[in-house]
């Protein structure tokens, strides 16, 4: 088993705490999954069954809540997250063009992680600056006014 599979399952003192605090509590799975993502960037199967063995309920009533909220991920990003804005703004200028043009140019479907780990892709709503639409973020930069043949560019200032 690869170890960042293994270090996923190794939960910090304070996640144990926590669970620990929230077991039964209503509401606590939401609750619990939101500080599993934090700690590790995602909710590994190993984490999820973690959970489920600490709750006693089935590992499906954690996948349900997974998939159901699209802010839980279960891959791990890669380390520059592209987020592609499609909020309507952003969308009636071009959003699906940037996010096609990045997809193809990392080869790598929306929510995929490219094989080295440097680029995860996701489609989000709207990031709160319409103005600049089509916005994309990189990480905890703004890129506004965004052509789709300016991604290869952008994305070469993140590839070191
Ligand atoms: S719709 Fe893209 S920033 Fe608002």
């Amino acid at each position: 088993m690869p170890t960042e599979q293994k270090t996923d399952t190794v939960f910090s003192k304070e996640l144990e705490n926590f669970i620990a605090e929230w077991k039964e509590k209503p509401g606590n799975l939401i609750m619990i999954l939101h500080k599993v993502q934090s700690e590790f960037g995602y909710i590994s199967r190993g984490a999820a069954m973690k959970v489920a063995e600490m709750l006693d309920i089935p590992l499906a009533k954690i996948y349900g809540v997974i998939t159901f909220y699209h802010f839980f991920k279960l891959n791990k990003p890669g380390k520059n997250v592209i987020q592609v804005c499609m909020g309507t703004a952003c969308y009636l200028k071009g959003g699906q063009a940037i996010l096609d043009e990045t997809a193809k140019h990392l080869n790598i479907p929306v929510k995929g992680v490219t094989e080295d780990g440097m680029f995860s892709l996701e489609s989000v709503r709207c990031v709160g600056c319409c103005g600049l639409a089509p916005v994309v973020v990189i990480g905890d930069e703004v890129f506004g006014k965004v052509l789709p043949e300016q991604m290869p560019e952008i994305l070469a200032n993140f590839s070191e």
